[in-house]
């Protein structure tokens, strides 16, 4: 072993500026090229919201007409990326699939070798308006159902339920998924958006940056959480008729006990938060909504419980995947679709990322300490 301070999994390590978001612990802030994410998530459609990370700079009216207008017209599932997804077999993970659409959506890309800014952009857009089509498809085949052809009377969000579940939702439904994926947007150096750096740092394409970045995203320490936390909920076992109180006392009981146990609840907790993730009052709100909506109070008991006697027990606090996961839920998505949902909304924080690396790239390769075996002969022959 060697006496050099070794930074396990990089905590606490500053490796590059950022111009793209700035997450403030002290704050419980989080700001998109300056302006906060709550704000954002209040008064923006998602496409204005993209523009803003790949550019620096909210778009003109005319702007995100012309963007909406693109990607109304490459919305439709492409029949190749149909095709291989479909060679899939129908019980893998749904986040093989959309790591799979990716790696064919960047082959069959006229572009695919061309990372100048402006082909890099035109890429990052037209992944963008593509991937939805993939989560819908894919929660479509899962359930034996057709793709829907996307309706081009929808914005960005409204179409992207359209698509997966075949009718129009209500307004307040349409919102709260925006909001979600505002919020879901960019993150910082989190580990997915990392990796795609350092992909994009050997001077590699967008499609193979994104492709693992979604890799990374997978686990549960990471994207991953927003499905455990339904897992979690399944455990402990959702009962439409109970009341709100039945049910935050037995997942009060079920998170005690867990505790005890020395599990690791997903949902809760944060590398950089550590008094609460600055995206949670908002998705809460947008989860009440949902509760409302649907009339299940006995999901909120659930929720509470949990988070009431996580901090009562450790002061550990909700991250965005907590509230994300029963919302999605209540919409009707599956599961395992909610972290694909999550790639739909990082591709633009992440495609951000790609193209402020390579304007100002150096290769990212660290050091390590070794702590092997001192070098040794062969046996002999
Ligand atoms: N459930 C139970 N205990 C938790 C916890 C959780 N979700 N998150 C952290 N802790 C505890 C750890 O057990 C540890 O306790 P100890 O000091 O008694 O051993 C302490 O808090 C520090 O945790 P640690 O894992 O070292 O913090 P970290 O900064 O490395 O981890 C996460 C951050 C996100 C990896 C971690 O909180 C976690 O695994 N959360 C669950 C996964 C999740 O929701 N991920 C989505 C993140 S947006």
């Amino acid at each position: 072993m060697t006496d050099t301070e070794i930074k396990k999994g990089l905590a606490g390590v500053v490796v590059d500026t950022t111009a793209i978001s700035k997450v403030n612990p002290e704050t419980n802030s989080l700001l998109y090229r300056g302006y906060p994410v709550q704000d954002l998530a209040a008064h923006l459609p998602f496409e204005a919201v993209a523009l803003l990370l790949w550019t620096g700079e909210l778009p003109t009216e005319s702007e995100l007409k012309e963007f909406q207008e693109f990607e109304r017209g490459h919305r439709t599932l492409d029949p190749k990326v149909k095709q291989a997804v479909d060679l899939l077999p129908i019980d893998c993970h749904p986040m093989d699939v959309g790591r799979t659409a990716v790696s064919v959506l960047g082959a069959n890309h006229p572009k695919a070798e061309d990372s100048s800014p402006e082909a890099e952009l035109e890429k990052a857009k037209a992944l963008f308006a593509a991937f939805p089509a993939v989560v819908a498809y894919d929660q479509r085949r899962r359930r034996g159902q057709d793709v829907v052809e996307p309706n081009p009377e929808l914005d960005y969000s409204a179409n992207f339920l359209w698509m997966t579940f075949g009718e129009e939702q209500p307004e307040e439904v349409v919102d709260a998924f925006r909001v979600s994926m505002v919020l879901y947007a960019e993150h910082s150096f989190n580990a997915s958006t990392f990796t795609a750096r350092v992909i994009t740092s050997t001077l590699s394409d967008l499609h193979s940056a994104v492709t693992g970045a979604i890799g990374a995203l997978k686990g549960p320490l990471h994207g991953g959480a927003n499905e455990a936390v339904m897992h979690t909920f399944d455990e402990i076992g959702i009962r439409k008729e109970e009341s709100r109180e039945d049910a935050a006392a037995r997942s009060k009981a079920w998170m005690e006990d867990a505790l005890a146990q020395k599990k690791k609840v997903m949902g809760f907790g944060h590398r950089v938060y550590k008094n609460g993730d600055s995206r949670v009052p908002t998705m809460k709100a947008a989860l009440d909504r949902m509760i409302e909506h649907y009339g299940r109070h006995e999901l909120l008991g659930l929720y509470d419980g949990l988070e009431q006697a996580m901090d009562e027990a450790k002061r550990i606090k909700p991250n965005l995947d907590y509230p994300a996961g029963p919302t999605y839920h209540l919409m009707g998505f599956d599961t395992e679709m909610f972290t694909p949902i999550f790639i739909a909304a990082r591709i633009t924080g992440w495609t951000a990322h790609i193209m402020e690396q390579r304007a100002a790239n150096a290769l990212i390769r660290p050091l390590s300490a070794y702590d092997g075996p001192d070098q040794r002969e062969l046996p002999a022959a």
